[in-house]
Formats: structure tokens, sequence, C-alpha cells
């Protein structure tokens, strides 16, 4: 803690949170309020503030301009390729076969991964589509949404540290990137060709609308920080996004049965998906 300024208070951590839930879905409880206080510390310093409660009213009134800085310093943006693939695997089987039988472009998955982070999940999904395909038919459309500008920038520059490659082989390494130094590769060419990115809210729908609806969202490790409100209306969000008979993918420690009916849950292989209700 700066010697001058004054602890995160339980008063303001609540006026952060319900300003969070409004604008991105997120919120700190209780227990996390030191993490809370020790990301948003640097924009205090930044703009020459010593109470929280202050940086809470700069945002009251100069939200437009601060808003980036906020974003990258309250969400979670750990990410790594080929991350729970076990949910990718299915659309190799004969679920990829039956959305692409029943989607709106013919022959031509649409897929979004919503909450993306720097990539690794999107081209996670193009590796595995060229290695074994998601059916039968032209390589799947895939879009991918954050609210965070800067790893959205970081994703489409596809180059990687690491700590991102973390659970693949040597070889897996060698065939999927050019290593550029000891700390940086660069995604090879072919993985990165049909993979759109851009800016969205998962509170915004108007933020996420494509043109036509999605075969399949992926939207992995970004509900766990989100305020029950702000679940319910991101999943109204996603029953927008989803065909009828579409399917959504969560993270594995992420539920949404009992929140929605327009959503059924579904045993597929070893993993559990939301299929879309209606026809
Ligand atoms: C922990 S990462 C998960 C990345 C990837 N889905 C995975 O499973 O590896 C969470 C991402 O969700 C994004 N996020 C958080 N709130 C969001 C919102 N309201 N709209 C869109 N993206 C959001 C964050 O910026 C972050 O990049």
């Amino acid at each position: 803690m700066h010697p001058t300024t004054a602890p995160l208070t339980l008063e303001e951590l609540a006026l952060f949170n319900e300003l969070f839930i409004a604008r991105f879905g997120l919120h700190f409880p209780d227990h996390k309020r030191e993490i809370l206080e020790s990301r948003l510390l640097p924009r205090l310093r930044a703009n020459h503030l010593k109470r929280y409660i202050d940086y809470y009213l700069l945002l009251q009134y100069d939200y437009e301009r601060e808003k980036d800085h906020l974003i990258r310093a309250i969400t979670n943006n750990e990410s790594y390729f080929f991350r729970e693939t076990t949910q990718i695997e299915v659309l190799q089987g004969d679920a990829g076969t039956e959305l692409r039988a029943g989607g709106i472009l013919p022959g031509r998955l649409r897929i979004l991964s919503a909450g993306c982070s720097s990539g690794e999940e999107p081209y996670t999904l193009r590796i595995f589509e060229q290695r074994s395909p998601f059916g039968r038919g032209e390589p799947a459309h895939i879009d991918a949404v954050d609210i965070d500008s800067e790893r959205l920038e970081r994703a489409r520059q596809a180059v990687y540290r690491p700590s991102s490659l973390r659970v693949l082989t040597p070889a897996q390494i060698r065939c999927y990137f050019e290593r550029l130094d000891e700390e940086s590769y660069a995604l090879r060419a072919p993985f990165r060709q049909g993979v759109r990115f851009r800016l969205g809210n998962l509170v915004d729908l108007d933020s996420l609308r494509g043109v036509l609806p999605y075969d399949a969202v992926f939207c992995r490790n970004v509900l766990i920080y989100f305020a029950e409100p702000a679940l319910k209306k991101a999943i109204d969000n996603f029953a927008h996004l989803v065909r009828p008979g579409g399917l959504l993918f969560l993270g594995h420690s992420e539920s949404i049965i009992g929140l929605t009916q327009s959503f059924k849950a579904e045993r597929l292989g070893q993993c559990i998906a939301y299929r879309r209700e209606g026809t």
C-alpha cells in the first residue's frame, strides 16, 4: 500500500461493484477487496489521487477517458493454447457434422469465442479444425470478441510468450509456431487465417451482434467473474447470438443450469454443453 493512500473501504468496494456490474458484468466479492485495491492503485497514482472514492468519482465524470485503463486493471486475462480441449474435440465428431447440417450457412460453421483474451482460444479452435475438420465442408468462420482492446491487439499480432504454450509439446510448438526469440513465438500464418477479432461486451448486446447467429459459442472462464444479474444478462445475450439447436460451451467450473429456459444442458462426449432451445 502506498503510504499516502487510504485502504479501499467496504462502502467504496460496493460503489465500484455497482459500476463494474452495470458496465462489464464483473464484480469483486468482499474477500477479493485487497486484490481490487492493488489493481486500482496504479490508476490512483496515474491520476494523482489519494483515495479510492476520488477514483470512483473520476469514473463518474471522465469514464470514457479512463475506461480502457480500468478494464485492463480489473479483468483477468489468463489464457493458454489447448485449454480444455475436450469441448473442441466434440466438434470434430458427430456434433460438428450435426451443427453444420442445421447451420445457417450451408457447409460452413459460424463459431464465436466470447471473452477471447489474446486469441489463444479462437486460434486453438482453428488449429484443431485444421488437424481434423469439424464435419465436412468449408473451414469454420471464427469470430472472437473481448472487452479489452489491448488484448485484442495482441491477439491480432499473434505473438506469444512461452506461458501461453505451456501445455503444448515441443513438437506441437514447432509445428504451429515460429520461434522469434527465447521469449516470443509467432503463430504460423495458416493457423491465423479466418479468425476475426473485434471489441465486444457480453452485457451489451449491440456490441456483439454479427449479421448472422452462431452455430457454437465458446465462453469459457469469463462468467465465473460475473455477478448473478450480469450473468443472466449475458445468457440472454447468448440466446440472441446462438441459433436454435446451436451450442454454448462454458468453462468446466461454470454452469447456467437453473438460470435460463433458453438453453438446455446436454452431455456430449466428455463434456457438458448447452443446447439453444427453440426451432
Ligand atoms: C480468463 S480470460 C479467458 C480467456 C479464454 N476464454 C480462455 O478460457 O482461455 C477472460 C477474458 O474475458 C474478458 N471479459 C471479461 N468481461 C468481459 C465482458 N463483459 N465482455 C467481453 N469480454 C470480457 C476479459 O477481458 C478476459 O480477456
